[in-house]
């Protein structure tokens, strides 16, 4: 398409356009097929073929409200995924939505960081409200890795750049930016991007092994090398988790050694596991938090690191470098005003104990199961509001046939069980209309913390219904319906 552009000083150019621009009402009326032409031709020819592998891949959804998604098909699917931890509140909280509608109708002012804002200064007080004292600064950016990375940077510059060693778990997952990825041990990020330096596995849960890395990197002058410590004191990627006798004395070892201890809870906060931060539990305050996720109520990307008054003066509180670390985004108006939003809903709907009661409902629910289908669920881990679900999958035959097959995926680890996994979670969503996730490990139950006891029990009368059913059937109908496809290729 060729149109004239206005240019300053009058003059016009013509732009070639390869093809017509979409328009929000167009992109709305896309056919399944059109959106999936886009996804092929413009976002990665690979999502469009494994999104289409499972049955929800075959629908559009038209709206979503509270933990339901209603398909353009008119089915109303219970959405038990809790949108990977953004969506405690549920989708299109009321409240989130109408603090949006007047922030814009109020034409606020978004991007000047040069101009006090109302709204960055409300939400980062509202935030160290929340958390226990020694928490008080949160540097407000858009992902959970920007977060983390920023925490390492602070880490490094509270040692002024004269400790080069930061360790990490061997099972952690802190996102895919370059920092963040650096100190990922997850398989996840098989592949060998470049690190930053120093970085060092201990093993999850293993004080022996951070006091054997901490030995290591003693310096002949006595102090340590080790300018931090990060960990997710709930690991939500592997269902682990953290005592508070690990914690407490890994606070101590800190402590004793001027090393930085960084909690990541970008997925874990909000009250996902039943307090506000999982760390909360146990009487220990971390050197510095990331948070994000259920930060921005579910309509806003929000992340922060939090740190205190030393930290901060340390780092980027002085005239020198409080501009050292920065972001376009940060502070950035309606994200601000959603999260403050966000948080007063937590405090006012008394979110703790929903998390709570959530999690003695799913526990009485996944006892009565473990106990009706005893070959089926070797048992379950979690709290509050997010689950794990361990099924008894024996597939060592299938898994050695399907190795010989000269497909790339195939040769995966545990692939068998990947694809039982993934065929109850389709059984799942076919027959039952609840849309759920998998990791590893299990069939993952996250839902929002809004969700109403009558939709814990739909959940769970579904689940058993498709264990019922088998795992032959769900991995029948799966591998057959859609499976198949990448077989034909
Ligand atoms: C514990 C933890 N840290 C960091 C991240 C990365 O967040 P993002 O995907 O927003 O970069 C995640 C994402 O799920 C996470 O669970």
């Amino acid at each position: 398409m060729t149109g004239p552009m206005a240019r300053p000083g009058g003059q016009h150019t013509h732009h070639t356009m390869r093809k017509k621009l979409l328009t929000i009402e167009e992109a709305e009326s896309l056919s399944l097929h059109d959106i999936k032409q886009c996804y092929k031709g413009h976002i990665n020819p690979v999502y469009e073929d494994v999104f289409s592998t499972f049955a929800i891949g075959q629908e559009l959804v038209d709206h979503a409200e509270g933990v339901w998604l209603h398909t353009k098909s008119g089915k109303k699917i219970l959405d038990a995924t809790g949108g990977q931890g953004v969506l405690n509140h549920g989708h299109n909280h009321p409240r989130i939505l109408a603090a949006r509608i007047r922030y814009q109708q109020q034409r606020r002012m978004e991007v000047h960081k040069t101009i006090f804002s109302p709204y960055l200064a409300a939400l980062s007080s509202n935030v160290a409200a929340m958390l226990p004292e020694g928490l008080d600064y949160p540097f407000f950016c858009n992902s959970g890795a920007e977060a983390v990375d920023g925490a390492i940077k602070m880490a490094y510059k509270y040692h002024k750049g004269s400790r080069s060693k930061i360790l990490y778990s061997n099972i952690s997952y802190h996102g895919k930016l370059l920092g963040a990825g650096s100190v990922t041990g997850s398989k996840e990020l098989h592949f060998e991007f470049p690190k930053i330096p120093g970085t060092m596995p201990y093993e999850y849960g293993s004080l022996e092994s951070i006091s054997q890395l901490i030995r290591q990197y003693r310096r002949a002058d006595g102090s340590s090398d080790v300018y931090a410590l990060i960990i997710e004191p709930f690991s939500a990627s592997t269902f682990r988790s953290c005592d508070g006798h690990f914690l407490k004395t890994l606070r101590q070892i800190c402590d004793d050694e001027d090393i930085v201890l960084i909690f990541d809870e970008v997925f874990t906060g909000w009250c996902k596991t039943g307090n506000v931060f999982y760390f909360m539990d146990h009487g220990i305050v971390p050197d510095i938090l990331t948070t994000s996720k259920s930060l921005g109520g579910g309509k806003s990307s929000l992340s922060a690191f939090v740190s205190g008054s030393k930290l901060l003066k340390k780092t980027f509180g002085n005239h020198k470098d409080f501009v050292l670390h920065s972001t376009t985004y940060n502070g950035f108006g309606e994200e601000c005003a959603t999260g403050i939003e966000a948080l007063n809903i937590i405090a006012d709907d008394d979110y703790v104990t929903r998390a709570r009661r959530i999690g003695e409902i799913t526990e009485a629910r996944l006892k009565q199961l473990a106990a009706s289908y005893p070959g089926q669920v070797k048992g379950y881990s979690g709290c509050g509001a997010l689950y794990s679900i361990h099924l008894d999958i024996k597939t060592e035959l299938l898994d050695k046939v399907l190795k010989l097959v000269p497909v790339d995926m195939l040769q995966q680890d545990q692939f068998v069980t990947q694809v039982v996994l993934a065929s109850v979670t389709d059984w799942l969503f076919a027959h039952h209309q609840v849309y759920v996730q998998f990791t590893p490990r299990g069939i993952t139950f996250s839902p929002p913390l809004i969700i109403a006891e009558s939709e814990i029990d739909y959940f769970f009368d579904s689940l058993a219904a498709t264990l019922d059913a088998g795992f032959i059937a769900t991995t029948t109908a799966f591998v057959s319906n859609r499976f198949l496809k990448f077989f034909k290729k």
